[in-house]
Parts: structure tokens; C-alpha cells; sequence
């Protein structure tokens, strides 16, 4: 069994992962792909505008304070050092595009977590590495696939909260599934954090959550390097299907009352009805249009400095 990446996995883990919060020790925090100069030239490498620069207000819980940025002409050094001084993180998807050492990396993690896990099967896997400032925020949201967090370096406060409602309503779950809405547009109200699960989360650990949990991130006042891993199985797919299906019908056909089977006929039908609606283009592309509104500059206060606004598509 390869073994080179969870360092205090047992045989309960193989229970829990994917039903309750999973926080297990990992190898990465020693990793050379994630030292300064190894994120330098990642950027670099990395066309400009194919990766997110996002910059929001660090002392409320408001996700319009939120805004996208550009990274122009910066070194990788200089951008990294942005980060360190200002109020900004950069987001890089799919980082094996530039250097496939990123993509062994992700394949070594899913190998282990399938020989670890017997009969845990998953496909479409995707890597995110996120460099972000002190104390900037990742806002109440759920994501669609599966999703694990690793800390690489820094530190930062994670909320993790229940995947029902009132935290995650069924139908605000439908339309984040069907991308008629953004992540982020999910209510939150501050007395959810007395029933969320509080993790402080050091160089060298992860988390992984149950399907659709909402979460929210509070960085410590240090750099921070973190990266995500997204993965989908049978199940995850399966259980997407029944939440597209059912957006269509709450949402177009007016049903109100929907059960989510996980199985069986009923599940099945969603499936299909999901497929279908998919494959008859009734369901619009979704679409990444980002207003950009600031670049990255070194003088400028939080290293944000705005620019006249202008769209961009990723
Ligand atoms: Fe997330």
C-alpha cells in the first residue's frame, strides 16, 4: 500500500470518510512544491488571467465587499510578497496544467485514499492551490463535489456547519446544483456558528467534510498556502442528480414538497430527467463572466489597487 501521504489514517476513517467531519495528519506541509520559489514559478508559468485574484473586507461577513483582480506585470516573487503584505489571495485551478508534478501529486493522494479505503471508487478528481493573505476570508458556502482542505502552511479557523437546513435549505442546495446561483450566495446568519464544528487547522492536516457542508474560512494573521481536492463518486453523482432533478421540478414545474431518494426508481428517474434536461441544452452553460476591478500592485494599500473595471471570462 502506498503510504506516503495520510500519516495517522485508521480503520475508523474508513467509516467516517464522506458521513462526519474527517481531520487526518498529512505529508504536504514539507512539500518543495509549495516553498515560496516553487509557488513563484508555478505563477509565472501560469498564462496571466487564468487564475483567480480575489480581494473582500476582512473584518465583516459581507460576500459583496468581494472582488477579482488581475496580477500584471509582478514577478512570481513579487506576487507571493503581495500576498504576504495585503488583503488578496490567489487562487490557481488545475495547477498540473503547468507542471505535472501537481498531477502526481493529486493522483498519489486519490491512489492512497483508494487503497486505504476498499470499495471507494472517484472519478473527475481536481486540484486548487490557494495562496492567501492574513486574516482574508473565505465566506459561507457549499461546494458541489466532494471536497477535502489541506493546510499546508500558515494557519486558519475553519467553521464547518450541518449540510441541512436551516444552514443549507434544500432549495438554495437545487440552485447551487443547477448554477443558477453563486456559492456564495447562501444565507448566512451569525448564530449558525454556535452549531458549526470550529477547527483550527495547523501546517500538516486536512479536512475532509460531508457532501454540500457549509463552510467558512478565517485565515490567522500569517500567509497562508492551501490547497483543495474535489472529487466526485457514484454515490456524490447520484445524489447531484436527485438535487438537479429536483431543482427542476421545484423550480419550473412548481413541486414543492420533494423527497431525495438514494436509491431505486425514484432516484433513477432523477437521473434521468437530469440527463435529459442536460442533453436537450435546456440548462444554460454555466457561465464564469468575473468583473475585474483592481490589480495587484506592492504600493497600493492591502497591495489593491483599483483599476477602471472591465470583464473578463475564465
Ligand atoms: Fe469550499
Amino acid at each position: 500500500m502506498t503510504q506516503s501521504v495520510l500519516t495517522d489514517f485508521s480503520n475508523r476513517h474508513t467509516e467516517l470518510f464522506g458521513r462526519h467531519t474527517v481531520n487526518l495528519g498529512h505529508t504536504f506541509a514539507a512539500s518543495p512544491l509549495f516553498t515560496d520559489d516553487a509557488l513563484a514559478s508555478l505563477i509565472e508559468r501560469a498564462p496571466a488571467g487564468s487564475y483567480h485574484v480575489n480581494t473582500m473586507d476582512v473584518t465583516t461577513h459581507d460576500p459583496r465587499t468581494r472582488r477579482e483582480g488581475i496580477v500584471d506585470g509582478l514577478s512570481g516573487a513579487e506576487a507571493i510578497e503581495a500576498v504576504r503584505r495585503g488583503h488578496i489571495w490567489i487562487l490557481i485551478q488545475d495547477p498540473g496544467r503547468y507542471d505535472p508534478q501537481y498531477s502526481a501529486m493529486l493522483r498519489g493522494i486519490y491512489d492512497e485514499f483508494e487503497a486505504r479505503m476498499p470499495g471507494f471508487k472517484s472519478y473527475k478528481q481536481k486540484l486548487s492551490i490557494l495562496i492567501s493573505s492574513p486574516k482574508v476570508q473565505v465566506y459561507y458556502h457549499a461546494d458541489v463535489p466532494g471536497q477535502t482542505l489541506w493546510q499546508v502552511r500558515g494557519h486558519k479557523r475553519v467553521y464547518l456547519y450541518p449540510n441541512t437546513a436551516p444552514f443549507l435549505p434544500q432549495d438554495a442546495l437545487e440552485r447551487i446544483v443547477l448554477g443558477e446561483a453563486h456559492e456564495i450566495s447562501l444565507k448566512y446568519e451569525p448564530w449558525f456558528d454556535e452549531y458549526a464544528e470550529v477547527i483550527d487547522l495547523a501546517p500538516g492536516r486536512m479536512l475532509h467534510w460531508p457532501l454540500n457542508g457549509p463552510h467558512r474560512i478565517v485565515n490567522a494573521d500569517c500567509l497562508n498556502v492551501s490547497f483543495t481536492t474535489e472529487h466526485w463518486t457514484n454515490d456524490l453523482r447520484n445524489a447531484y442528480a436527485v438535487n438537479y432533478a429536483n431543482g427542476i421540478m421545484r423550480g419550473r414545474l412548481g413541486a414543492k414538497s420533494l423527497s431525495r431518494p438514494e436509491s431505486g426508481p425514484g432516484m433513477w428517474a432523477r437521473f434521468g430527467l437530469a440527463a435529459a434536461w442536460k442533453a436537450a441544452g435546456m440548462q444554460k452553460a454555466r457561465k464564469h463572466h468575473f468583473k475585474v476591478d483592481f490589480k495587484v500592485d506592492l504600493d497600493a494599500p492591502w497591495c489593491v489597487r483599483p483599476i477602471p473595471p472591465f470583464d473578463l471570462t475564465r
